[in-house]
C-alpha cells in the first residue's frame, strides 16, 4: 500500500504509531483537524526573501496557489527553502546553486508531501528546483515567479537587464551622464519579478513549459498579472491531482522531453546559461547532454522569438503573442508532441487551445525567422578540447571568423585592474581573453564573460569584440562573446597556457577556436604551469571545491548526479 500524507516519511522513534501520534499533536498546535491532515498534502516551496525582488510577489503566489489546492480538496503546506537572487549572493549565485538542489531535495524528501510545488524564478532558482526534483520521488510542478514590468526613460521602454549594460555601456562611453544614469537606475526594474527579456530565468521558466513541468503559459504571464495569480490556482489543483496520478520527475524528463528543451532553447535564442543548468539535469537522470546533437539541433532549428538580448521585444509582448504554446506550434515538425507533462497529457495538448494567430513579430513563423539557425553554437579546438559556446545569435556577423592577438587576462580581479587602464595595448582587433574564472577558478563561474569593452575604445565608438573565457554570462548580455571553454583553465585546461600576444582564430560557422600555437609548444607550456591553488579549508567551499563539475556535466557536485559512481 501506497503511503500517504501525514503517514509519509515518518521521522524514526523506532515506533511507526507512535512517530505519526507524535506528528500529529505538534501539528495540531497550528489549528488543522482531523479533516484537514487526512487530506492529501501539498507542499509548496516558499522562497520568498528580502533579498530577492524577483521572487517579490511570491507571497501572493502562495496564496494563490493555496486556494487552488484547498478548491481540489488537497492540504497545503508551505515550507521555506533557500531563495538566491542575482545580485546578492556572493561570491556568485552558481557557487550557491547546488546547495539549494541539495536543500531542496532534501526537505521534499524529509517532509511528507503527496506532490510538490516549486515556486522559482531567478535565474539559479528553478534549475536548482528542477535539478531537486529530477533526484526526488516526489511529483513536481514549478510555477514561475514570471517576468517584471517594463519601465520607461524619455518615452523609450527599458527592462532589465539588457539595458542595464547597453546604458551602463553608454554610459562608460560619455554618452550619458552620471546624473541620468542615476535617473535610469530607478527605472529599469519597474516591478518585483524576473529580469523581463530572454535571459536565463526567462529561458528556465520558458523550458518548464516545454519540459511538461508547468501550466501553459506559465512560463511567460507577467509577475504582476492577475492572469500570473489564476495560473498559480490552477497550479494548485493540478498539483492536488498529482498526488495521485502524477509522474515524477525523472518519469516526466524522458529523452524527448530533454531534447524538446534543446529545441526550444535554441528557438527562444534562449539564455547560455540554459546549456549549463540542462547539462546537470541529465547527469541528474544519469545522461549526458551531447553538446554534438546540441549543435547540430541548432543548424536545423530558426531563432523564431525577437526578443532581448538578440532581438526587441520583452517577455510582456512573448507572452500575448502566445508564448511557448504559439512558439512550440511553430516547431512541431521538429518536437515531440508526445512528451508526458507532469500535470497529464502530452506536449501536444499544450497547444490545444491555441487561439488564431494575431501577429508574426515577436513569435516569428518558420517561413519568416530571426536567424536560419539557432542561438546557440558549440565550439572546439586546441582552445576547448571539451567544447565552447557561443551566443551567435547575439555577436556582430563580421566577427564570427577573426583572427586576432590575444590580450590576455589572469583573473576577474585582474581584468577590473587593468581593462580601462590607458597603459594597456589594446585595439579593436585584438581578442579579450579571461581565465581562471570557472566552476573552480573563480570559483562559482562569475558571469565575467561579457568583458565590457575598454573604456578608452568605447569612447571611440567601438561596440563589440572578440571575448573569450571559461566563464559565464548573464542571459541578457550580448556580443561576441565565447563561453564556458573546458576543461577551464584552474582545472588544467589549455586556456592557462595563452600568452598576451599569441594569436586565436574563432570561426564560428566551422565551429573551432584555435590557439596559433604548435602542439609542441602548448605541450611545453601546459608542463610548465604552476600548481592549482589550494583546497579551500572548510566549509561549503571545501565541499564545492572538491565535488563540483565542469561546465559541461553543469558544474553539479559529482555526488549528486544518478551514477556517481560512474
Ligand atoms: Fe533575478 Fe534577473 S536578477 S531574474
Amino acid at each position: 500500500m501506497v503511503t500517504r500524507g501525514l503517514r509519509r516519511r515518518l521521522t524514526s522513534y523506532g515506533d511507526q504509531d507512535f512517530s505519526l501520534f507524535l506528528r500529529k499533536a505538534f501539528i495540531k498546535a497550528m489549528g488543522y483537524s482531523d479533516d484537514a491532515l487526512e487530506r492529501p498534502i501539498v507542499g509548496i516551496a516558499n522562497t520568498y526573501s528580502d533579498y530577492n525582488p524577483c521572487h517579490g510577489n511570491v507571497p501572493q503566489l502562495i496564496e494563490a496557489a493555496k486556494r487552488g489546492v484547498m478548491l481540489a480538496g488537497g492540504m497545503p503546506m508551505v515550507f521555506p527553502t533557500m531563495s538566491i537572487h542575482e545580485s546578492f549572493a556572493a561570491p556568485t549565485s552558481m557557487f550557491l546553486r547546488n546547495l539549494m538542489a541539495m536543500e531542496t531535495e532534501e526537505m521534499v524528501r524529509a517532509q511528507p508531501m503527496d506532490s510538490v510545488i516549486l515556486i522559482g524564478g531567478c535565474d539559479k532558482t528553478i534549475p536548482a528546483q528542477v535539478m531537486a526534483a529530477a533526484s526526488s520521488e516526489v511529483p513536481a510542478i514549478v510555477l514561475p515567479t514570471g517576468p517584471m514590468d517594463t519601465g520607461n526613460h524619455k518615452g523609450e521602454r527599458l527592462g532589465a537587464c539588457t539595458d542595464c549594460r547597453r546604458l551602463w555601456a553608454q554610459f562608460r562611453g560619455d554618452q550619458i551622464d552620471a546624473a541620468e544614469i542615476g535617473e535610469i537606475n530607478g527605472k529599469l526594474a519597474s516591478s518585483v519579478g524576473t529580469c523581463t527579456v530572454m535571459g536565463t530565468a526567462s529561458t528556465m521558466a520558458t523550458l518548464m513549459e516545454a519540459m511538461g513541468l508547468a501550466l501553459p503559459m506559465a512560463g511567460s504571464a507577467p509577475a504582476t498579472s492577475a492572469e500570473r495569480m489564476r495560473l498559480a490556482e490552477e497550479t494548485g489543483r493540478a498539483a492536488v491531482a498529482m498526488t495521485e496520478t502524477g509522474l515524477t520527475t525523472a518519469e516526466v524528463l524522458t529523452p524527448a522531453a530533454l531534447r524538446n528543451a534543446l529545441i526550444t532553447l535554441q528557438a527562444l535564442g534562449g539564455s547560455t546559461n540554459a546549456v549549463v543548468h540542462l547539462a546537470a539535469i541529465y547527469r541528474r537522470l544519469g545522461r549526458r547532454l551531447d553538446m554534438v546533437e546540441f549543435d547540430q539541433i541548432g543548424r536545423q532549428v530558426p531563432v523564431l522569438v525577437d526578443l532581448k538580448p538578440a532581438g526587441t521585444g520583452y517577455m510582456g509582448d512573448f507572452h500575448h503573442a502566445g508564448g511557448v504554446p504559439r512558439l512550440l506550434s511553430e516547431l512541431t515538425d521538429l518536437i515531440d508532441l508526445t512528451a508526458p507533462r507532469a500535470f497529464g497529457g502530452t506536449l501536444g495538448d499544450t497547444m490545444g487551445a491555441l487561439p488564431p494567430r494575431h501577429e508574426d513579430r515577436i513569435i516569428r513563423p518558420r517561413d519568416n525567422p530571426i536567424s536560419a539557425s539557432g542561438g546557440i553554437a558549440v565550439l572546439t579546438g586546441n582552445l576547448a578540447p571539451r567544447g565552447a559556446v557561443i551566443k551567435h545569435s547575439s555577436a556582430a556577423p563580421e566577427l564570427q571568423t577573426h583572427e586576432g592577438r590575444a590580450v590576455v587576462f589572469d583573473s576577474v580581479q585582474d581584468l577590473t585592474e587593468r581593462l580601462d587602464d590607458p597603459a594597456l595595448e589594446i585595439t579593436a582587433e585584438d581578442i579579450l581573453v579571461l581565465r581562471n574564472a570557472g566552476p573552480k577558478g573563480a570559483p562559482g563561474m562569475p558571469e565575467a564573460g561579457y568583458m565590457p569593452i575598454p573604456r578608452h575604445l568605447a569612447r571611440q565608438g567601438v561596440k563589440d569584440m572578440v571575448r573569450i573565457s571559461d566563464a559565464r554570462m548573464s542571459g541578457t548580455a550580448f556580443g561576441t562573446i565565447v563561453l564556458h571553454i573546458t576543461p577551464e583553465a584552474a582545472d588544467g585546461g589549455p586556456l592557462a597556457a595563452v600568452r598576451t600576444g599569441d594569436r586565436i582564430r574563432l570561426d564560428v560557422p566551422n565551429r573551432s577556436l584555435e590557439l596559433l600555437v604548435s602542439a609542441e609548444d602548448l605541450a611545453e607550456r601546459m608542463t610548465a604551469l604552476p600548481p592549482p591553488p589550494p583546497t579551500p579549508g572548510r566549509g561549503y567551499a571545501r565541499l564545492y571545491d572538491l565535488h563540483v563539475s565542469q561546465a559541461d556535466d553543469g558544474l553539479d557536485f559529482d555526488f549528486l548526479m544518478a551514477n556517481p559512481d560512474a
